[in-house]
């Protein structure tokens, strides 16, 4: 689906959906686009509204009239749009996104969307235009790569959305970074959704090198690198596999030279068996994301060399596969970790804090970063606390905390500040080594994670993102069909869009 801006004119052919706002006569108020059709249509849009009964211009109503006379449109949406004034860009995400899923089921390829109420919006016209094209493009998002056999009818059938606003040139401009933006979130949808026979740490690498075309270094270390730097609790975790591990460092620097950067850290388990303490068989295929953390560290600094950001910024990814076998790790196994701590593997499930307590240490210790945040596909019980609208964060700076939230809220990728305390800590005390990788009770699974986590950042301003109940969902959302999410990538690149960027 291509998108693009014009001005406020009646397109000749195709669908057309335009705002209506909340309040007058009718209930809902057209605009000078929605008057003008009912004109041209001898009054059939007010008749229809009318018709429709509770229609109001409530958010998230809508009526449709099929093909209006004295037009040649092939439909009419009306899209309720609330009061003017509490009409947010989320809101204009969610309209685009609705509208295009909506006409590509209807076997229409063309649609053009007004907004149409040119008083009462807080946010500047064009800002609010091009997050529906925006919005758009995220909730058109499909993974087809695997599909041999679609039926032409069950294809989306929507080529060209063309958002119409009378500051349509300054629309494009803004829309030229938001579009760059999605590619970004697309990137790391399709690398989560990618099966795990497919998508294994070497490959997952390979797809993290191809990043070095937008301009960011991109660094490989291989198993032989990996055993030199003392890596042993991420090196554990994939001895069991046949697939060796990697951990990939890419850095966009796009701020003053030598200038300490920001640092994204991301879990990168291809495929969480739960390795010798294997998982149950039912639902042992959704472990394939267990490398979300990763493809949103990877999405992030893609979006951030995208619109050549200027900051410095540099993610580092674990990747390793956990599986069983007969040179698996074994629970009782205690590894040591480049920090020098050694920690008793107690549960071979609970390695994605293995794999991160190396790749935290790693980043820290090389690169002397402003902040730390890493995002893990971490805990099944952090589903249980926030389920799957919100994810847990955790952290040792309530700056970094607090701007992290309203990154997340204006994004609309929530977070929840959860807590961390010496009580959770000395949970992971260990009987023969410093640390054990699971808590002694098996509550507050989430916390002991992130306390686990925090034996190996120091000083360093860190928050960690539990993202397992956020990084796939199972049902459809406007601008996040159900499936991988991309969820992190835009927060990511808001943080940083807001307060780590030179003037
Ligand atoms: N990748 C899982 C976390 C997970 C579990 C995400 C279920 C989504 C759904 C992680 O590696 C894991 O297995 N965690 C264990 C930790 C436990 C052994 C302490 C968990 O959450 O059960
Ligand atoms: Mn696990
Ligand atoms: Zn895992």
């Amino acid at each position: 689906m291509k998108v693009s801006f014009a001005g406020t004119t009646i397109p000749s052919e195709g669908a057309l959906a335009l705002g209506v706002a909340k309040g007058g006569k009718l209930g809902a108020t057209l605009g000078p686009l929605g008057s003008s059709v009912d004109k041209k249509s001898k009054g059939a849009v007010r008749r229809a509204i009318k018709a429709a009964g509770r229609f109001e211009g409530d958010k998230g109503q809508s009526v449709e009239i099929l093909a209006p006379t004295g037009t040649r449109l092939s439909r009419l949406i009306l899209v309720g749009l609330g009061k003017p004034e509490d009409f947010d860009t989320r809101a204009a995400e969610v309209l685009g996104a609705n509208v295009a899923r909506r006409v590509s089921a209807t076997g229409d390829t063309k649609v053009a969307i007004a907004l149409d109420a040119t008083k009462g919006f807080k946010i500047d016209e064009d800002k609010l235009s091009a997050r529906v094209g925006f919005g758009a493009r995220l909730g058109s998002y499909r993974f087809d790569r695997y599909r041999t056999k679609e039926k032409p009818d069950k294809k989306p059938s929507l080529k060209q959305l063309t958002v119409l606003c009378e500051a349509n040139v300054a629309a494009q401009k803004r829309f030229a970074i938001l579009d760059k933006l999605a590619d970004s979130v697309s990137f790391a949808r399709d690398l989560v959704t990618e099966p795990p026979n497919v998508l294994f740490p070497k490959s997952l690498a390979d797809q993290a090198e191809t990043l070095t075309k937008l301009g960011i270094k991109v660094e490989v270390l291989n198993l032989a690198k990996l055993q030199k730097l003392g890596m042993g609790s991420l090196i554990g975790v994939a001895q069991g596999s046949t697939h060796e591990p990697y951990v990939v460092v890419m850095q966009w620097n796009g701020g003053k030279a030598g200038a300490a950067p920001v640092a994204f850290i991301g879990k990168g388990v291809t495929f969480d068996s739960g390795g010798l303490s294997l998982k149950p068989a039912s639902g042992m295929e959704e472990m394939k994301f267990d490398m979300a953390g990763s493809a949103a560290v990877i999405g992030t600094m893609r979006a951030l060399a995208a619109r050549k950001a200027r900051v410095n910024a540099v993610g580092v990814v674990g990747l390793v596969e956990n599986m069983p076998s007969a040179n698996a790790q074994r629970p009782g196994d205690v590894v040591t970790s480049m920090s020098g701590q050694t920690i008793e593997v107690l549960n071979t499930d609970a390695e994605g804090r293995l794999v991160l307590a190396d790749v935290l240490w790693y980043a820290k210790e090389r690169f002397k970063p402003v902040f730390m945040v890493d995002l893990a596909t971490l805990t099944g019980a952090i589903i249980v606390a926030l389920g799957h609208n919100q994810a847990g964060l955790f952290s040792n700076n309530d700056e970094l905390a607090t701007r992290l939230v309203a990154a997340g809220d204006t994004e609309g990728e929530k977070l929840w500040r959860m807590p961390l305390g010496d009580d959770y800590d000395k949970d992971i005390d260990s009987d023969i080594a410093d640390m054990k990788n699971i808590g002694t009770g098996g509550k507050a699974g989430s916390i002991i994670g992130a306390q686990f986590l925090q034996r190996f950042v120091g000083e360093t301003a860190w928050a960690h993102l539990d993202i397992a109940g956020t990084a796939w969902l199972h049902k459809d959302n406007p601008t996040v069909p159900k499936g991988a999410t991309g969820y992190g990538v835009r927060l990511l690149n808001r943080l940083v869009a807001d307060h780590y960027e030179e003037k």
